[in-house]
């Protein structure tokens, strides 16, 4: 980065937009023609991040309302299309997302879970009484669970139960899950014989292995996880992860373990320090983190998801926004200077109270509009833009819940506007995430008042919200494609009714064409429902030709855009 580049960045930080421009113009990196613009984005290619990992985009089911039952399962008599039981829907918008990873079967419900109890003939599985004061049937266990990532063509993610099972049961359901068909050598004098849980396998279905990679070592375990201290869950870890089985160097084990409640650093030092204290951690991949966005200022899962001011809208994109902060705190206090461990965000999203559930046995299901979809493109232009440091994060959860892509009661079936983001973010994955400047007026969050709740079911602690939102943020990428270089920049506008014409440039390069898609519409409030599942969605951008290497663009206000440039 150039010393006159760094300067102006900084210049153009603390700028009002009128005096930014006339920097702008004035300015020698940026010696252009005068133009209109409003707003500045400057992208840098030969400052590179990271490559995205495809699994930010990644997803989670629980067995909760009616997530898994109804939502995902069916049952294979049903007149709803299924393959197999599973909703022919799910998995049909899984695929249009090209889901890269699922994850099972909590949260919450995780830590009572024993994965015995969904294995078998389905008429004689035991009924239990589950997390969440549910009853659960348990007809959609682990053949069930792989038999739907198979289907979408995703890999699977297992959370272990941490709290009430032992290490035996966790090292065995990896033994269920992977250990091949056949006869296995048995690395002694013994003779080589089939292993005796592949056989159960088998016999319930699956002689193929499930070659299960990811597997979290519990769920929020200084919450509904078990109440433990850093120091208690350290020592948990180290026990059940000692010696794992595994079968081929195809199906590396990758631990995660739980992580902090929001922006709790306290936890991730604490529980680092006590990991670091005996240096053997095998396998340890992830660290979890979990951030929610209340839809309220003032108190955790509550707010309206439809109802909501102006200043509402601006604060909670401003508190969603600090997941920058969550992730870069984190990132520093694991303390871990070669930094083998990444942060996996294994849940997040914006959590409302009640009142839009699609029926009161779909607890926590709530409505979604045009406000989750920017919340939506905030955080994945986050991950982007921290893709040296986050290698998965899991949207909570996928259907009929918290941060929904999909809707589905009975036969009725929508997608919400956040699925939307999710397919117009496919061109970052995999590609090289690039340092990207957006100059354009911040906005004045105006609840920023009070200490924010945060975290999961099991919240404590407060934050000091973000006082501004940024006017414009995002993220972009870099991929080769066959005839060149292929930029793939989201942007965010989140003004209400102000759209932003832009300048795009590409320091040492020029555009040389660009196309776009573009999800905006009339009111923030707007929102797809089973009478109306096409309200919101994405159209064409109107994009203009590049000029001198340069292209305006006018992002429209609260919308969510991605532009696909062609680089000389
Ligand atoms: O996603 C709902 C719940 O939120 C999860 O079960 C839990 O992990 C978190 O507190």
């Amino acid at each position: 980065m150039t010393k006159t580049l760094a300067s102006r960045r900084a210049f153009l930080k603390s700028s009002t937009l009128a005096a930014a421009a006339t920097a702008l113009r004035d300015g020698s990196l940026m010696a252009h023609a005068a133009t209109q613009a409003d707003a500045y984005i400057e992208i840098v290619p030969n400052e590179p991040i990271g490559t995205i990992a495809p699994e930010i985009y990644s997803h989670f089911i629980e067995h909760l309302g009616g997530v898994i039952y109804d939502g995902v399962w069916v049952g294979e008599g049903s007149r709803i299309p299924n393959v197999n039981g599973i909703r022919k829907d799910f998995i049909d918008t899984m695929r249009a997302v090209q889901a890269p990873a699922l994850r099972w079967p909590g949260g919450c419900f995780a830590d009572s879970y024993d994965w015995h109890d969904g294995i078998g003939p389905r008429d004689k599985r035991p009924a239990r009484t589950a997390f969440w004061g549910q009853q659960d049937t348990n007809e959609y266990g682990l053949h069930e669970f792989v038999h739907t990532c198979r289907a979408i063509g995703c890999k699977p993610y297992l959370a272990a139960d941490l709290r009430s099972l032992p290490a035996r049961d966790f090292y065995q359901e990896i033994e269920y899950c992977n250990a091949p068909a056949g006869p296995i050598a048995s690395n002694s004098a013994a003779r080589a014989v089939p292993n005796t849980l592949a056989a159960q396998r088998a016999a319930n279905g699956d002689s193929e292995p499930f070659n299960v990679e990811y597997w979290g070592v519990g769920n929020e375990s200084w919450g509904c996880g078990g109440n433990l201290t850093p120091e208690e869950y350290a020592a948990i870890f180290r026990r059940y992860t000692a010696w794992t089985p595994s079968y081929s160097k195809d199906t590396p084990l990758r631990f995660v373990a739980v992580g902090p409640n929001g922006d709790d650093v306290g936890w991730t030092r604490r529980l680092f320090e006590s990991l670091h204290s005996n240096p053997e951690r095998p396998r340890l991949w992830g660290l979890s983190v979990h951030y929610y966005t209340s839809g309220s200022a003032t108190k955790f899962a509550a707010g309206d998801a439809l109802q909501f001011s102006d200043g509402e809208f601006y604060d909670l994109l401003a508190r969603g926004s600090f997941m920058e902060r969550v992730v870069t705190d984190h990132w520093s206090a694991m303390g871990d200077a070669n930094h083998r461990v990444k942060l996996v965000v294994d849940e997040w999203g914006a959590w409302y109270g009640k009142g839009t559930e699609l029926a009161p046995q779909y607890n926590l299901s709530q409505q979604s509009t045009m406000r989750d979809a920017l919340l939506t493109g905030i955080t994945l232009d986050i991950f982007q833009r921290h893709a040296d440091k986050v290698a998965m994060a899991n949207v909570a959860q996928t259907i009929n819940c918290i941060h929904s892509l999909m809707l589905a009661q009975e036969d009725k079936f929508t997608v919400t506007p956040t699925f939307h983001v999710f397919r117009m973010y496919l061109p970052h994955r995999g590609a090289q995430s690039v340092r990207t400047e957006f100059t354009a007026p911040s906005i004045k969050n105006p609840l920023a008042i009070e200490q924010s709740p945060v975290g999961g079911n099991s919240a404590v602690g407060s934050i000091k919200p973000n006082a501004t939102l940024a006017g414009l943020s995002g993220s972009a990428s870099i991929a080769s494609s066959g005839n060149g270089k292929q930029l793939t920049l989201t942007v965010v506008n989140p003004h209400i009714d102000r759209p932003f014409s832009t300048e795009i440039a590409v320091l040492g390069g020029g555009i040389t064409s660009a196309k776009g898609t573009v999800l905006a519409s009339h009111d923030v409030h707007d929102h797809n429902d089973f009478a109306h599942p096409e309200a919101v969605k994405p159209a064409t951008a109107t994009v203009g030709s590049p000029s001198g290497g340069r292209l305006i663009h006018t992002f429209p206000a609260a919308s969510v855009t991605t532009l696909e440039l062609a680089l000389a």
